[in-house]
């Protein structure tokens, strides 16, 4: 039986994925190279400072870790910008219809989010108060594919991880569910999310029924 639910943000909820490509590709592009929508895979998940250490790999380049705090801070003033106007009609489709049908049925929702931003996107878009419990990348050690983000959101709700179903779009965070002893909705494309225990395109084909089938 699942008794809650935790969602990833960027790429789950709103449509914030393609912010971090932006932002990210801008930056590569500043250092003179550029990388593929299918390298961005890699990068959906996973931290702020870890998709910069994998960009500067892709591009050869070695920086002090001074310089890759300041870069790192730089993609987040790009991204803060684009971010800085966003609206609830920027929730992926379903978004807030789901969340509200979780309530109504009296499961408990977590955010499970790699992003040291997610309150102020929480806010924007006005589905803040769906949430019993938020983590987010203020308070985690461990990047997704280490389930750390979800077992402490878990926690949080007091549900056992085994009653908990994770719905991600990064492959790491698939990882990071089923590390985690969860079951995991894949929201994407089934040849990317190969190991989730359903993939579905976006949250407005998700029902109640559905969670209770896996
Ligand atoms: C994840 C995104 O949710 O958060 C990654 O999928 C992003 O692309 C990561 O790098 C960290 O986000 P932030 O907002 O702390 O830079
Ligand atoms: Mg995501």
């Amino acid at each position: 039986e699942i008794n809650a639910c935790l969602f990833d943000l960027d790429g789950v909820l709103v449509d914030t994925a393609i912010y971090h490509y932006k932002a990210w590709r801008r930056l590569a592009n500043e250092l003179g190279f550029d990388f593929t929508e299918k390298d961005n895979e890699k990068l959906k998940g996973i931290s702020r400072i870890q998709s910069l250490k994998l960009i500067l790999e892709w591009g050869g380049i070695k920086k002090t870790s001074k310089e890759i705090e300041e870069l790192s801070q730089k993609k987040n003033d790009w991204y803060l910008e684009m971010i800085a106007d966003i609206q609830p009609n920027e929730l992926l489709p379903g978004s807030r219809e789901f969340l509200q049908e979780l309530k109504d049925h009296g499961i408990k929702i977590a955010l499970g989010s790699a992003s040291k931003n997610a309150i102020i996107i929480l806010d924007k878009t006005n589905i803040r108060h769906f949430f019993d419990a938020i983590v987010d990348g203020n308070m985690v050690q461990a990047s997704k594919p280490d389930p750390e983000v979800f077992l402490i959101g878990a926690k949080l709700l007091n549900i056992q991880p085994q009653q908990c179903v994770v719905i991600e779009d990064a492959v790491a965070g698939v990882e990071a569910a089923l590390a985690g002893n969860m079951k995991v909705i894949g929201i994407g494309d089934k040849g990317v999310l190969k190991e989730a225990n359903l993939v579905v395109a976006s949250l407005a084909e998700m029902s109640i029924d559905q969670l209770n089938s896996l």
